[in-house]
């Protein structure tokens, strides 16, 4: 009788123990709303203010943001379009009336990282005026060849596509096919906040020709486009760094590391597979955010930015396979589905991650979080939203 009865209480510990830990076998089961959760390429924020969404930074201990320095970013294209314009003489001025005119395809004015390029580009031409939206630019001023221009802004125009989404190359073509009917000669520079409507401009069959370009993400075919001599300059936001960032920070906390190992392990010393990002990364502590720097990509250094170039600090691991679930925004989306995705497809294997990756169609959030589901079978996400304000909705799926 003792005997059963101590056989009926180390069943009851046994079965108790498997209760609290809420799995079988030992296996600890996390519940959804306590796994690794990324936020990629669009930053939980207000799409008018820009103001970050710490309520959803803050849903739990393991949620961060990888991305890259789009102020700094904003900077480094307005300084590439200065030191462009540093080496042309008077012809830059088509028409000679004394004045620069530019057009600008802002993007996606509800996007931090478009923004922040309209801020920086107008403020290198000296057109800011306290606000990224079309239409409020000022008259600025830059020398040329020793003589000062007026600076003008032509026209700016967010770039939204007749399927409603944004950053849309099309819009662009269409775009830069009026403005150059509308505007003839007075426009006398192009500047893009990506690089896909660069390419979408060059495409307007009354492209006026030798009009410098500029873009922004360092496309592959943006690359070749400044080999060929089409496109002026474009700015690498380094996106071997923030693919492989956007992994490894989820390797790490599926890992279970905490705390300063989060951001630093495998991103500025090496993580215990060996492996680190050679980039170098800032993280901003207050945002949680973990940033890429930018470079600026031109004539003198396109062959660096060639396609093809994988981050050899990332190697092989032995790391136990973990499955991730990864958003993005749209499928259609130049630098996702030309560089990112590539990217993560790359290093994802490398770091023993399993991606299932769902895509949606830049316009409606329902597009990529009716596909946000089976969320049990993963042990961390990676989001990246249509509408910068729609953490939320993701985050409460976690809820049940
Ligand atoms: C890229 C754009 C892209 C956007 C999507 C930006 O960081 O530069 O090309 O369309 O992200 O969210």
């Amino acid at each position: 009788m003792k005997k059963i009865i101590v056989a009926i209480l180390v069943m009851v510990v046994a079965l108790g123990s498997v209760f609290a830990q809420g799995g079988v076998e030992g296996q600890s089961v996390v519940i959804n709303k306590d796994k690794p959760f990324v936020f990629f390429n669009r930053q939980p924020s207000d799409p008018t203010t820009g103001v970050i969404d710490m309520e959803s930074m803050n849903w739990n201990d393991k949620t961060f943001y990888v991305g890259f320095d789009a102020a700094g970013g904003g900077a480094v294209q307005g300084k590439l379009i200065l030191d462009y314009l540093a080496t042309c003489d008077a012809s830059i001025d088509r028409n000679g009336d004394g004045t620069i005119g530019y057009v600008l395809c802002i993007g996606d004015v509800g996007h931090n990282d478009s923004k922040a390029r309209t801020q920086g580009i107008r403020e290198a031409l000296g057109t800011w005026n306290g606000s990224t939206d079309p239409g409020k630019a000022v008259a600025g001023k830059v020398t040329i060849a020793g003589k000062t221009y007026k600076v003008v802004e032509l026209e700016g125009k967010a770039m939204t596509g007749t399927d409603g989404s944004t950053w849309n190359a099309n819009a662009a073509t269409d775009a830069m096919s009026g403005w150059a009917t509308k505007y003839g000669k007075q426009i006398d520079l192009v500047v893009s906040n990506n690089d896909g409507m660069a390419m979408g401009c060059l495409q307007a069959s009354n492209y006026p020709a030798g009009v410098p370009v500029f873009g922004y993400d360092a496309n592959a075919d943006a690359i070749e486009a400044i080999g060929a001599g089409k496109l002026s300059g474009t700015v690498s936001q380094n996106v071997d760094a923030q693919a492989t960032a956007t992994l490894q920070v989820l390797r790490n906390l599926v890992d279970g590391l905490t705390g300063s190992d989060v951001w630093t392990k495998g991103i500025s010393e090496p993580d215990q597979y060996g492996n680190k990002i050679s980039a170098d990364m800032e993280y901003v502590a207050s945002t949680k955010a973990l940033l890429a720097k930018n470079a600026g990509v031109n004539a003198d250094n396109w062959t660096d930015y060639k396609a093809g170039s994988r981050d050899t600090g990332i190697k092989q691991s032995t790391a136990p396979v973990k499955k991730i679930l990864l958003t993005i925004y749209n499928s259609g989306d130049n630098f996702l589905s030309s560089s990112y995705l590539p990217a993560l497809y790359y290093y994802a294997p490398l770091l023993g991650i399993d991606l299932t990756v769902v895509q949606g169609d830049g316009q409606n959030e329902s597009s990529c979080l009716d596909k946000f589901t089976n969320l049990s079978s993963f042990d961390g996400y990676a989001v990246n939203m249509v509408k910068t304000n729609s953490g939320r909705d993701y985050l409460d799926k976690l809820k049940y």
